[in-house]
């Protein structure tokens, strides 16, 4: 029987997550389907439910159900434990729920694939929701130096101090961003949906290698990739890679196949939006 994958959401029309995970059953011969499945905000659980009991072998799961996932789990993995977040699901034969994170794993290996340095590298992380928290472990792991600013300064300190602070991880004040020097900048807030940038200084920018938005841009650049252009900032990413990264894990978690990032990389550029 060809087994059941899909993304539990509100909303998911848009998900492009179907597209790729059909690329990469393609790419390694699995025999599978990945459907969209819309939930309402208060039927993440029954969703879940229904699609097991349709013989459904796991799902990727996003806003706003990230937290929810989690505690619906069994066990959970490292990253989707201290992120306090999942966004993948495998649902067992012994009917237990394994929960993971992939996106960090995922943002790591796109910095990789661009070749944009973060070992040993003082990165900005700027937002301190959901998708800050998911970061910062896999970050830390690849050998940055991490600090964490946000409009309401009192949820980074939040959020540094529940992941720990250390000499790695440290929480910095919006209003001294125009005096301290990063190597890279990441934009972990929802402006860019909004086609916002976040307020930063000027000055942020004038020693940056590099600088990236978690958002995907769907072949037109953010806001931020933008205003880091305009600023000379010429290593300016949104998070197309990412998205296929993380795609690319959980694929790997539910199958054990590791699907080509690379040639999907190629797929996604030529795509018409
Ligand atoms: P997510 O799970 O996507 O991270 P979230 O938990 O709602 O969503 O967090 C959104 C993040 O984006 C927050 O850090 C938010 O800042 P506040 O904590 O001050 O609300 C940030 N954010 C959203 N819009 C922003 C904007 N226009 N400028 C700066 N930060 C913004």
């Amino acid at each position: 029987m060809t087994d059941r994958y899909g993304l539990i959401g509100h909303p998911v029309a848009h998900s492009i997550s179907p597209a790729i995970h059909a690329l990469f059953a393609e790419q390694t011969g699995q025999d599978m389907t990945y459907s969209l499945l819309p939930a309402p905000p208060d039927g993440f659980r029954a969703a879940v439910a229904d699609f097991v009991g349709a013989g459904g072998r796991g799902v990727n799961v996003t806003l706003p159900f990230k937290e929810e996932a989690l505690r619906l789990a069994d066990e959970a993995g490292p990253h989707a434990a201290a992120a306090g977040a999942a966004n993948t699901l495998v649902f067992r034969d012994d009917r237990t729920i394994y929960a993971a994170n992939t996106d960090g794993v995922g943002l790591a290996r796109d910095l990789a694939a661009l070749g944009l340095p973060v070992a040993g590298r003082e990165l900005l992380i700027v937002g301190a929701g959901g998708a800050s928290r998911g970061i910062v472990r896999p970050l830390l792991e690849a050998g940055a130096r991490l600090a964490v600013a946000n409009r309401t300064r009192a949820r980074a300190e939040a959020l540094v101090r529940e992941l720990g602070a250390s000499d790695a991880l440290r929480c910095v004040p919006l209003d001294a961003l125009a005096d301290a020097r990063f190597d890279g900048v990441i934009n972990a807030t929802s402006a860019s949906l909004a086609d916002a940038t976040p307020a930063l200084p000027d000055a942020l920018c004038a020693h940056l290698a590099w600088g990236y938005d978690l958002v995907h841009g769907r072949g037109k650049p953010t806001a931020f990739v933008e205003w880091l252009r305009a600023r000379g900032v010429s290593a300016a990413h949104d998070g197309a890679g990412m998205l296929l990264e993380q795609a690319a894990e959980s694929f790997y978690l539910w199958r054990g196949a590791r699907p080509d990032v690379g040639a999907a990389r190629a797929w996604l550029a030529a795509q018409k939006w």
